[in-house]
């Protein structure tokens, strides 16, 4: 059955549309006006061809061909980073899409259903995979008010103002009756783009930890406060960043360690800040290797704090182990990809995924296609439009196998 190349891309180009930030990347946030959107087009399509459409109380979305047993899940997310690119995550849940939509056009059964994880890249909640933690009872009815925006607003309160949570529908929906999750995603790293691959096959996702830690100083006036005897956050946290790349790279095996977020208070030109607060997200493919890190981030922070004279506070935000995919699944994607003459490779990812976070409960694995120049989580993010379509068609062809 082949798939339609170019149904598929012009959905693509129809959501990069639904974007905040118009010209700058897409930012697509959950529980937006602009996530509405992007959700209402998929319920258009799923009406036209009869898909039953179903929204948990988190927002997590499920969408079943009629008579499909919802064994096999093709699964991924719609929403972004801030001015994020055009494929991470709808790429997936379009070629799901169009998985679906070719199994009804030739007149075939299939048991696979798609779904749709909501709130996965962490943007609103500092948590990534928040919906898939929900369906896999990572997260629990108490994490709805635990979990909150920068302005201190609850998970719980979006929920119920998108009317996603009421009494009525369960917190997360029930995957007992799935026996395998599949995801299909750019590879957002320059492997494949480098080597020349057409497909990825993922063998580990890479476990993560974020922190948040906050050094509170002495603010004070900038012109009146002499350098000798300042109490300045703002210097902490920058031997602070130097000590903690300097970490990751000492790590070795891989690990990687972001400042990707930093807020000054109260952020003024001629005021030394009297706190600076700010995320760490580490991740490895060995969990004693990210933990051992972690710490050394953890000792480092105290002891740059105490050496400088300001108070240093942790908090643990969110994190998950390395998951090592199916087996299985591995090798019948090589053997699809070998009968095929596709030019492949087994990887690690270092981006992390909702399938992995159902792996310990089902089969699960995972296909890339390559990411130009290796960018995502960026504008510029980009796939040709060859490698979108191929990757589509090798899920719908090994879906077709295995439903
Ligand atoms: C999700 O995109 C992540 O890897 O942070
Ligand atoms: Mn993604
Ligand atoms: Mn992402």
């Amino acid at each position: 059955m082949e798939i339609n190349g170019q149904r598929l891309i012009d959905d693509l180009r129809a959501l990069r549309e639904m974007t905040a930030t118009p010209g700058n990347g897409v930012t697509r946030f959950s529980y937006s006006e602009e996530d509405g959107r992007a959700r209402d087009y998929l319920a258009r399509i799923a009406d036209q061809y009869g898909f039953a459409m179903e929204t948990d109380a988190v927002g997590n979305i499920c969408i079943r061909p009629p008579g499909s047993k919802g064994r096999l899940i093709i699964g991924s997310h719609i929403d972004t980073v801030r001015n994020g690119g055009w494929l991470d995550g709808i790429y997936g849940v379009m070629s799901g899409m169009e998985v679906l939509r070719t199994f009804a056009d030739s007149g075939v059964h299939t048991d696979a259903m798609l779904v749709i994880y909501a709130e996965e890249e962490g943007s609103g909640f500092g948590s990534t995979m928040t919906g898939s933690k929900f369906l896999t009872g990572k997260y629990k009815a108490e994490d709805l008010t635990a979990l909150k925006d920068e302005e201190g607003r609850t998970l719980l309160a979006h929920l119920k103002e998108c009317g996603y949570y009421r009494e009525d529908v369960p917190l997360a929906m029930d995957l007992s009756g799935v026996d395998c999750a599949l995801e299909l995603h750019i590879e957002q790293g320059p492997v494949m783009d480098r080597e020349h691959l057409q497909i990825g096959i993922v063998d580990t996702v890479f476990g993560m930890h974020v922190l948040e830690i906050e050094f509170s100083g002495l603010g004070n006036h900038a012109g009146a406060s002499p350098m000798i005897g300042r109490r300045d956050s703002m210097s902490a946290f920058g031997e602070a960043i130097l000590a903690i790349e300097k970490t990751a790279i000492d790590a070795g095996h891989g690990v990687v360690a972001t400042i990707g977020k930093a807020s000054v208070s109260p952020g003024g030109s001629n005021v030394i800040p009297d706190s600076v607060r700010f995320t760490v997200d580490i991740r490895s493919n060995d969990d004693g290797i990210t933990g051992e890190t972690v710490e050394q981030i953890r000792r480092c922070a105290m002891e740059i704090a105490e050496r400088r004279g300001v108070e240093c506070t942790i908090r643990d935000v969110a994190d998950s182990s390395a998951i090592p995919f199916s087996r299985r699944i591995i090798e019948e994607m090589a053997a699809l990809a070998e009968e095929q003459k596709l030019v492949y490779r087994v990887m690690d990812s270092g981006a992390v995924h909702d399938t992995a976070m159902l792996a310990p409960f089902t089969e699960a694995g995972m296909i890339f296609v390559p990411s130009i120049n290796g960018r995502s989580h960026v504008p510029e993010e980009n796939t040709n439009e060859d490698d979108l379509i191929r990757g589509t068609q090798f899920l719908m062809d090994y879906v077709s196998r295995k439903s």
